[in-house]
C-alpha cells in the first residue's frame, strides 16, 4: 500500500474518488479538487480527516487546477460528467469537461517536479453497444454523431488516447483505467443498481428500460478501488490502458433486477416503460490483461456485493433518496409496453 505521499485527486468529492480517499487518507496526504456537482464524501466518516484538504474548482480553471496541484506526487484524475441523464442533459459540457478538463489536468502534471504517476479514467463505453470479453487493445468504437450519448464515449477516448500521448512523448507516466459498471456504498450520480436497490428497500416498483435483455458485468466499487490504487503504483502500468471490472458477476437487467428482490427479500414489482435512448446491449470485460500485468482480481460476487450496499442505503435513506423520487409510484404492468412518461424520468444509468 502506497503511504507518506502526496496524492491529488480530481473528482474526489465523487462515488470512485470518495472511495479512494478512503483507503488512503489514513497513511497520506490526500488534496481533493472538485466542483462538488456531486458530494459522495459528505456522507463518509473521514471527510474531515486531518490529512484531507478538500479544494472547490473546475478542471476547466487551468490556473486554479495549477495552483491547488502543486507538490502533488500522484495525481488520480476522476472528474467528469458521468451518467447517462446528465450527459444526455448536457453534452456540451461533457465533452468540455471530459477533454479540456482532462487536457489541463495532464498538461499540469506533465509540469509537476516530480509527477511519479497520472491515473486517468476512461469507461468501458469506449467498446461500443456490443463488447464481449473486449480487451484493451481491441477496436474502440464511437457512435454516430448527433446520438447524444456518444459524446461521453468519445470525449473518454479523447482523454484516453491524450493520457498516453503524453507518455510517448512528453514521459509522464500516465496509466489508464478503465471502468465496467462500478457499483456500491455511497453512489451519488445516477445508476441502474443503486436505483434498484433504493427502490427495493422501499418495496417500490423497479423499472427497466427496453426489454430487460441489456447485458452488464457488474464490479464492485472495493474491486474497482484495487484495481486504480495497482494502476498507480505498478511499474507495468505506466503508458498501459486497463479494463478494470468483475467479468465473473454478468447478468442481464431483468436478471438484476430480480437478484437484487431476491435477495434484499423485497416486495418489488418489475416494470417496463419504452426506451428512448440509444443503449449498449452487451458489455462483458475481459481482464486477463489487468490480471496478468497487474494481479488484479475482483473478489466481491454480485449477491455480496448487492447486500454491503443495500447495507449502505439502509443507513443513508434520505441523502440518497433522488432516484426514488424520480420513480412515482404507477399502476403496475407485466409485459414491456410504451410508456409516454417514461420519457421524462430517470434512465438508471447502465453506462459504464
Ligand atoms: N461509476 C462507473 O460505473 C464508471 C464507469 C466508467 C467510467 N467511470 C469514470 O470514473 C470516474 C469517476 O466516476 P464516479 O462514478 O465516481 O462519478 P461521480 O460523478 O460520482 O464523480 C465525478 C466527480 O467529478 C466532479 N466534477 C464534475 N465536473 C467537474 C469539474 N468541471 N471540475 C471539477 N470536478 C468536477 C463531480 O462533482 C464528482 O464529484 C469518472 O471519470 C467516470 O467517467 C465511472
Amino acid at each position: 500500500m502506497i503511504s507518506n505521499r502526496k496524492i491529488f485527486i480530481t473528482g474526489g468529492a465523487g462515488f470512485i474518488g470518495s472511495t479512494l480517499v478512503g483507503r488512503l487518507v489514513e497513511d497520506n496526504e490526500i488534496v481533493i479538487y472538485d466542483n462538488f456537482s456531486r458530494n459522495a464524501l459528505k456522507d463518509k466518516p473521514f471527510h474531515n480527516h486531518r490529512n484531507l484538504k478538500q479544494i472547490q474548482g473546475d478542471v476547466l480553471d487551468f490556473d486554479s487546477l495549477k495552483q491547488a496541484m502543486q507538490g502533488a506526487e500522484y495525481v488520480i484524475h476522476c472528474a467528469a460528467i458521468a451518467g447517462i441523464d446528465t450527459v444526455i442533459k448536457s453534452p456540451v459540457t461533457t465533452m468540455r469537461v471530459n477533454m479540456i478538463g482532462s487536457a489541463n489536468t495532464l498538461e499540469v502534471a506533465a509540469s509537476l517536479h516530480k509527477c511519479e504517476r497520472v491515473v486517468c479514467f476512461s469507461t468501458s463505453e469506449v467498446f461500443g453497444q456490443y463488447g464481449f470479453r473486449s480487451k484493451e487493445l481491441d477496436s474502440t468504437v464511437m457512435g454516430k454523431v448527433g446520438e447524444t450519448r456518444w459524446t461521453y464515449a468519445v470525449s473518454k477516448l479523447a482523454e484516453e488516447h491524450l493520457a498516453i500521448s503524453y507518455h510517448k512523448e512528453k514521459g509522464l507516466r500516465t496509466t489508464v483505467v478503465r471502468p465496467f459498471n462500478i457499483y456500491g456504498p455511497g453512489q451519488v450520480g445516477e445508476g441502474a443498481l443503486r436505483k434498484f436497490i433504493q427502490l427495493a428497500l422501499n418495496d417500490e416498483p423497479i423499472e427497466i428500460h427496453g426489454d430487460g435483455t441489456q447485458i452488464r458485468a457488474w464490479c464492485y466499487v472495493d474491486d474497482m478501488v484495487d484495481g486504480v490504487l495497482m494502476a498507480l503504483t505498478h511499474p507495468n502500468a505506466v503508458g498501459e490502458s486497463f479494463n478494470i471490472g468483475n467479468s465473473r458477476a454478468v447478468t442481464t437487467i431483468f436478471g438484476l433486477a430480480n437478484t437484487v428482490v431476491r435477495i434484499l427479500r423485497s416486495r418489488s414489482q418489475i416494470l417496463f416503460s419504452r426506451k428512448d435512448y440509444a443503449d449498449v446491449e452487451l458489455r462483458v470485460p475481459s481482464v486477463e490483461k489487468s490480471r496478468k500485468l497487474l494481479g488484479f482480481e475482483a473478489k466481491v460476487d454480485l449477491d455480496e456485493g448487492i447486500l454491503r450496499t443495500a447495507d449502505f442505503y439502509r443507513k443513508y435513506p434520505s441523502e440518497h433518496s433522488l432516484t426514488i423520487a424520480l420513480t412515482p409510484r404507477r399502476p403496475r404492468q407485466a409485459h414491456p409496453e410504451p410508456s409516454a412518461s417514461g420519457l421524462h424520468r430517470s434512465r438508471g444509468n447502465l453506462v459504464g
